[in-house]
């Protein structure tokens, strides 16, 4: 029997008012992803695809930011509750028969893991309604989940419209739920808006599903993280730290050394091999992969690189570069988009590499910067070296060959080729090419004046005993 389809439905339509800000709220990053695509990757990870997602406040930019995850939308166009905003999807999933997965696009946390169990819950069960739930003892803000007996529930009460009493309860509604599809677009247009609040509620399906005779149980979770709900920003700022830690224990048990967690920085998408080691102060963002032994930190930033086998990357800034194996960098070195470090090439500090290739075991230590260049193997450029590349109109080419030697505080002036095995003297500006074995030198030929100083001297101390003799 093929395993039967499971819809899937994201509330996005809300503001986020308690967020304070004009960014909708789920689009809000935690460790560098919107929440909501977040919440379609848990889905979509757990078998259930193409997810309808209602969107209002902001719309189009939440539409743009899940356009690549294969995501259906309707519009919410104005925001009067949950329940409402799942009735929005009716047109879409109205003649649907069978489970749909009911999630909000701002519980960031959720896992693959849980909505597969809420989902065999519901096969399982034979109920009309599945809620997730966990017990806090800080149940504020959650709707309080009403049960009769140990299985049943009957009802989920609002903070606010809950009783004191119905407020000490500490099971609460974590805002997912699976339901029987047909079951739920039936009763959510017979809703009504009899609340503190004045909306049409999702959480009353519930109870007009328990009063009419059918079954809703509960799925408590072992780890209530997961449910957090991001409403304010400090929230979003725990979630970030749980996802953080989440994302730093997978690459730890895959085999990298995390020297020091609370100051460590991975995004969900990074790449790392075993045998890798992240020192402290280190963030790694984007599409980076890490390839095994390479020792990243104390105080790296790289983002969308690659950094290859034994590759040592120390106090450094990189975007957008690759390293390939047993390069080295820093400290201090700023690798830009388009940087290729050759294997074995080593770039040191203060040293700014754009848009360039440095061939293999080639060394670039201290104070330059190589910008739109293509520099060959074994090649060695003296601390600073300056590659002149704009004109003040356009960027242009510089070309050094292999085994070739730029002495210290050289100034190429671009367009420009230095041949292979060519020596330029330090302190040139180079406006003209150099050939293969060539020396350049291209700076003022120098002349000593024997002597010079120390007339000079003599005549200067003369001068000023004069002057004190002469003084009243
Ligand atoms: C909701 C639940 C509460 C539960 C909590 C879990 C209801 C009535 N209450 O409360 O029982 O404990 O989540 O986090 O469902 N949204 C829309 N359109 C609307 C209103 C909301 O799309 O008109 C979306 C929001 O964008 C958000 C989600 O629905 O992603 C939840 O809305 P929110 O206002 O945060 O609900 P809570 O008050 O947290
Ligand atoms: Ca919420």
């Amino acid at each position: 029997m093929a395993p039967t389809p499971t819809a899937g439905l994201i509330l996005a339509a809300g503001k986020g008012t308690r967020m304070k800000s004009d960014l909708p709220k789920v689009l809000h990053e935690v460790a560098g992803t919107p929440m909501v695509r977040l919440v379609v990757a848990a889905l979509a990870e757990a078998g259930v695809r193409e997810p309808v997602v209602v969107t209002g406040y902001g719309g189009e930019l939440v539409r743009e930011s899940l356009a690549p995850d294969g995501c259906q939308f309707v519009e919410q166009a104005e925001q009067k509750g949950t329940g409402h905003a799942a009735l929005m999807a009716a047109p879409v999933l109205g003649e649907f028969e069978g489970p749909v997965v009911v999630a909000a696009g701002d519980t960031p946390l959720l896992t693959s893991g849980t909505v597969r169990g809420l989902v065999e819950e519901f096969l399982g069960s034979g109920a009309q309604a599945v809620v997730a739930s966990f017990v806090t003892f800080e149940p504020k803000g959650y709707g309080r989940i009403v049960r009769d007996g140990d299985v049943r529930v009957v009802g989920i009460v609002e903070e606010k419209d809950a009783t004191p009493e119905q407020r000490r309860i500490q099971e609460v509604n974590a805002g997912l739920y699976c339901f029987d599809s047909a079951t739920l677009f039936r009763i959510l247009p017979t809703l009504g808006t009899d609340n503190a609040q004045g909306e049409v509620y999702l959480t009353d399906v519930v109870a007009a599903i328990a009063a009419e005779g059918g079954l809703v149980t509960a799925m408590t979770a072992d780890d209530p993280d997961e449910f957090m709900g991001v409403n304010d920003r400090w929230q979003l700022a725990e979630a970030s730290r749980v996802m953080r830690l989440r994302v730093l224990r997978r690459h730890a048990m895959n085999g990298v050394t995390i020297v020091d967690p609370t100051s460590t920085y991975i995004g969900a998408e990074v790449v790392i091999e075993p045998d890798v080691t992240i020192q402290p102060m280190t963030v790694l963002e984007g599409r980076t992969e890490v390839e095994t032994g390479a020792a990243i930190g104390p105080n790296a930033w790289v983002k969308d690189s690659v950094i290859g086998r034994g590759c040592r990357v120390f106090m450094s800034h990189i975007d957008q570069a690759v390293m390939e194996a047993e390069s080295r960098c820093g400290p201090f070195s700023n690798l830009r988009p388009g940087t290729r470090l050759g294997r074995k090439a080593k770039v040191g500090n203060f040293v700014e590499v754009k848009n360039s290739d440095i061939g293999e075991s080639t060394a670039v230590s201290h104070l330059t910067y190589i910008g739109d260049s293509t520099v060959g193997a074994r090649t060695n450029i003296g601390a600073g070296t300056i590659t002149c590349n704009y004109d003040g109109f356009e960027k242009h080419r510089t070309t050094i060959g292999d085994d070739a030697f730029v002495g210290s505080n050289s100034t190429l002036i671009a367009p420009r080729r230095i041949g292979d095995g060519a020596m330029v003297a330090a302190g040139s500006v180079v406006h003209e090419d150099v050939p293969d074995d060539a020396l350049a030198i291209g700076r003022a030929k120098q002349e000593n004046k024997e002597q010079w100083v120390a007339s000079w001297r003599e005549r200067r101390s003369g001068q000023r005993d004069e002057k004190a003799n002469s003084r009243p």
